[in-house]
């Protein structure tokens, strides 16, 4: 064989290898759809919203509540409700507009934090080739999106800041 077949093999071998690994890191990382349905909640189509439209619902909250379950608590804890999870815990995600009292900046601050929420969430965590959290468009409806949102500040409002 010559050397250049063999560095040639070598390389085709690494590159399998790196495959082969990523792909094992990722195995679990497929986004699947909750089966809770967002009936009853305003339908909000195909475009994404900026700004979470639910704020204030009572029914977001608890369609929200087990969405969350179905979809988001194998990595960022159950119920939204511990630290110790292998994700970082949601309920800090508004912990700075939380603590501003001008009403005008602190509305400017949770919109922000919308924005922030709903692209984090179509979009996944994607580093360095890794996939951290799946991407949710496609198979996670906005108006469950945004009913998660709410059932998360639901309980960061309850916990300790
Ligand atoms: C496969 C595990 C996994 C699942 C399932 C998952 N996430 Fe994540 N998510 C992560 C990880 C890991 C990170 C942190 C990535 C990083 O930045 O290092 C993250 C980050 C986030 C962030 C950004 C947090 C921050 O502090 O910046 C948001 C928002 C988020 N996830 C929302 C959700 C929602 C909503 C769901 C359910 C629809 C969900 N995730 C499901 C693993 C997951």
């Amino acid at each position: 064989m010559s050397d250049r077949l063999v560095t040639a093999m070598r390389k085709l071998l690494l590159i399998l290898s790196a495959c082969l690994f990523s792909g094992l890191l990722s195995a679990n990382e497929v986004a699947v759809a909750p089966t809770v349905k967002p009936d009853g909640l305003p339908v909000l189509g195909e475009t994404w919203l900026e700004a979470n439209p639910y704020r204030g619902n009572p029914l977001a909250v608890s369609i929200g509540q087990t969405a969350y379950g179905q979809t988001c608590a194998r990595c960022h804890g159950a119920d939204a409700s511990t630290n110790a999870a292998p994700a970082p815990d949601l309920r800090q995600l508004n912990r700075f507009c939380r603590r501003i009292t001008d009403l005008d900046l602190k509305a400017a601050c949770m919109r922000d934090n919308d924005a922030y929420f709903a692209k984090t969430v179509r979009h996944g965590k994607i580093i360095v080739g890794v996939t951290q959290m799946p991407p949710w468009q496609g198979v996670l409806k906005q108006e469950l999106a945004w009913a998660i949102q709410m059932f998360i500040e639901s309980r960061a409002m309850g916990g300790k800041e």
